[in-house]
């Protein structure tokens, strides 16, 4: 059933955590054949709400589309490095996605957030920082690698590994290979056929990760990618002496509400929405879930 979008308006005060704030789609840019990136801006910004400005790597938005519904997104850019609305990677794969896809530019939509628990980056630098990104992964990530150059000082070496079945399906590939000489990077590709990124292998992130030197003591760990990449991750890095505390993954779950009320996300007995996403993988494996 299609409902209509309702929207919070500035007598609607205080603001409710589940009523979206009237939102507008700025622009559509496409980064492949089904992922696009999203620049969504707030109608009333000082009603509070994601700005673009004040949110923390790895925390969500909930997206909606007018009579369709709505979807978490993790919000894919720094707040340092954008203060004109929040940039989302969506990839097309349901209803919302489809929705959101087909609208015209200009359209409104709702949005709520920032929310959840994103990465802490003062607990990320002090020395080296490994990020590995697994397809979609690079969504969050991509926030991360903008707040880590920011704090480049507070960070000895600061080494990407992202991979992904194609070239097709690499996204943000033309600023990750153009980010500066000082960041080590690794890029892994399934079939590395017509291949426009370097330095290259032909395989998964674990085959990457295997090929980077790493000092246990001094590294810290950000990792994203789909759930069956998460677990043999973080084992080939235990493998090597790091700790199941300085890695820390963004986890994803079904949601609903996205602030605590519903439990659609449980996560053993913590929820995904206000929780997490990022856990580390020592508190992930206490759960008893999402990592064994
Ligand atoms: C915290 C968080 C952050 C996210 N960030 C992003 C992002 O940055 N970019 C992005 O493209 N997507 C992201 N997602 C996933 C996105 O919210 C879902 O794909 C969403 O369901 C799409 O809505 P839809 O109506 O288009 O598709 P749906 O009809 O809801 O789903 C399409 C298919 O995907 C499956 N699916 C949907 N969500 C999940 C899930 N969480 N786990 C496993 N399977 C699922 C469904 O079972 C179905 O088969 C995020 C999810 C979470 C929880
Ligand atoms: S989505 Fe409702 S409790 Fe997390």
């Amino acid at each position: 059933m299609n409902a209509p979008l309702r929207v919070s308006t500035p007598e609607a005060a205080p603001l409710d955590p589940l009523m979206p704030l009237a939102a507008r789609l700025r622009r559509r840019e496409r980064l492949s054949d089904d992922v696009a990136l999203f620049t969504v801006t707030l109608e009333q910004p000082e009603m509070g709400g994601p700005t673009g400005a004040n949110h923390q790597p790895g925390q969500f938005v909930m997206l909606s589309a007018p009579g369709v519904g709505e979807a978490p997104f993790c919000l894919c850019h720094a707040a340092s490095t954008h203060e004109d609305g929040v940039e989302l990677c969506i990839r097309r794969v349901g209803e919302v996605t489809a929705r959101l896809f087909d609208l015209p530019e200009g359209a409104l939509l709702g949005l709520r957030g920032p929310l959840g628990s994103g990465f802490e980056m003062d607990d990320l630098v002090g020395g080296d920082l490994l990020l590995i990104a697994g397809g979609m992964g690079m969504a969050p990530l991509r926030s991360v690698l903008q707040a880590a150059l920011t704090r480049r000082r507070e960070i000895d070496r600061l080494i990407l590994i992202d991979g992904a079945r194609t070239m097709a399906d690499l996204i943000f590939w033309p600023e990750l290979a153009a980010l500066p000489a000082d960041v080590e990077r690794l890029f892994a590709l399934d079939d590395p056929s017509g291949a426009r990124v370097e330095p290259l292998i032909t395989g998964h992130v674990g085959m990457a990760l295997a090929q980077v030197a790493l000092d246990p003591n001094r590294v810290k760990v950000a990792l994203c990618g789909p759930p069956v990449m998460l677990e043999p991750v973080v084992r080939g890095l235990e493998a090597r002496g790091v700790s199941a505390e300085d890695i820390f993954i963004t986890f994803e779950r079904r949601m609903s509400c996205g602030v605590g009320h519903c439990g659609h996300c449980a996560m053993g007995r913590r929820y995904v929405c206000v929780d997490g996403p990022v856990f580390s993988a020592a508190a992930a494996r206490e759960l008893g879930e999402g990592l064994r």
